[in-house]
């Protein structure tokens, strides 16, 4: 994402050192032209019923960004829904799922209309009929299945197995059906499935179209007039050149042939693709040692900043912007935490480096600063947003003072 002209780092063309001036590392930092690129290809191919998954990235410019692009909103938690309402979202643009949603989440997103809420068990689908009967309203709901799918993926981001926690098991069809035929207030419009995050795979996502497609079909000959199936999300972003190279191209390849008699209305929920790689961050290093004959490069960013390698050993590409030496040197990258598995990347080629020069983690858009924390009492990143020459800061690290001031002390204490 990073060009050099002159010498100088640019991101679009924004130069990084005017960034620098005002900003104190660590910080994420988004190309707006990446994330339109991405967004206005991922639509021309699978069309234009694309829901963002807000959990992967939900900075308020972000989404309003989306929002302006015409996405819709795939929302995991109420605090979501309301920041994806609160960018500007039609409420007939937002999908409500998640394994763990409160009578009080689900009461808010029928007051406010949504376009559906997709129930992930057969307790929620009672619940919601007990809401909508209160309320004499009907109210629209999917089911998210479960198509009991090994996505092929690492176990942490696996979602469609059988013995995942997420949806509602395929061979509990029947039940469904028999339950939303019981429920005079409940209009069973959608199916969904989401089977897990990077998937590269294009047999998984034949076998998955293949289920739903089944599934739809088995809903429909029940009377229920299914007009949804919502495909998820879950392609694959290539991290490292020995990642597959997943084309969108082929997946819509196995769609259109999965679904050419049909007329379901189709759609997808992808986060990670959409933004993935029009995020950096930018670390300082802070300082360097050699232990064991390992030469550290000890950063500004930690696991707290960005914790996809310590929990999912997520590999990131590591760059430096100067290029002081010719030569290049073996170091491993680590944060501050206290904490072993707080190392970015072990065996990174670089040129020389010093106390106070910057490095560029890459493809960090998604599931980047929605997962840091101020664990070791750190702050959180800031996140500034580029626009050509233009820049803005989006998200305004906050002080240590603030946060120690959010603890209470009793009076006994
Ligand atoms: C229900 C649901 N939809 C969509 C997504 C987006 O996944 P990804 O960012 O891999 O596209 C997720 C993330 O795991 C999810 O849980």
């Amino acid at each position: 994402m990073i060009n050099f002209l002159n010498k100088a780092p640019f991101i679009e063309d924004t130069n990084l050192n005017d960034i620098l001036k005002i900003c104190q590392t660590p910080f994420y930092l988004y190309s707006q032209d990446a994330i339109v690129q991405k967004v206005e290809k991922t639509k021309k191919i699978l069309g234009n019923n694309i829901f963002f998954s807000v959990k992967s990235n939900s900075n308020q410019a972000i989404l309003k960004l989306m929002q302006s692009l015409d996405l819709g909103a795939d929302v995991v938690s109420i605090g979501e829904l309301k920041r994806s309402l609160s960018a500007g979202f039609d409420p007939n643009k937002i999908i409500f799922e998640g394994v763990g949603k409160s009578q009080e989440d689900l009461l808010y997103a029928i007051q406010n209309k949504i376009r559906l809420i997709n129930t992930e068990s057969l307790e929620e689908i009672k619940l919601l009929q007990i809401l909508a009967n209160e309320k004499n309203n009907k109210i629209n709901i999917g089911v998210r299945l479960n198509p009991n799918i090994d996505g092929d993926t690492i176990s942490k981001i696996s979602t469609g197995k059988k013995t995942d926690k997420f949806g509602i098991e395929i061979d509990d069809i029947h039940s469904i059906i028999d339950l939303v035929k019981s429920s005079p207030n409940l209009n069973l419009i959608s199916i969904s499935c989401h089977i897990g995050s990077q998937i590269s795979k294009i047999a998984v996502y034949k076998n998955t179209f293949k289920e739903m497609k089944k599934a739809a079909d088995k809903f429909v000959d029940a009377g229920i007039r299914i007009k949804h199936v919502d495909l998820g999300g879950g392609f694959h972003v290539q991290y490292q050149d020995e990642d597959p190279n997943f084309l969108i191209e082929d997946v819509k390849k196995e769609l259109d042939i999965c679904f050419s008699d049909s007329n379901y209305d189709l759609s997808f929920e992808p986060g990670r693709y959409l933004i993935a790689e029009a995020g950096i961050l930018i670390t300082s290093i802070i300082n360097l040692k050699q232990n064991g004959g390992i030469n550290y490069l000890i950063v500004d960013a930690g696991m707290n900043t960005l914790v996809r390698p310590a929990m999912y050993n997520a590999y990131h590409k590591i760059k430096s912007i100067n290029n002081k030496s010719q030569k290049q040197f073996t170091y491993s990258v680590a944060g501050p935490i206290c904490e072993s598995s707080d190392i970015f990347q072990k065996n990174v080629k670089l040129p020389e480096q010093s106390i106070g020069d910057i490095l560029v983690i890459e493809d960090v858009g998604a599931y980047g600063k929605v997962m840091s924390s101020n664990y070791n009492t750190r702050l959180l990143p800031s996140e500034i947003l580029v626009n050509r020459d233009s820049f803005a800061i989006i998200y305004s690290s906050d002080r240590i003072e603030e946060l120690i001031d959010k603890d209470i002390i009793p009076s006994w204490l």
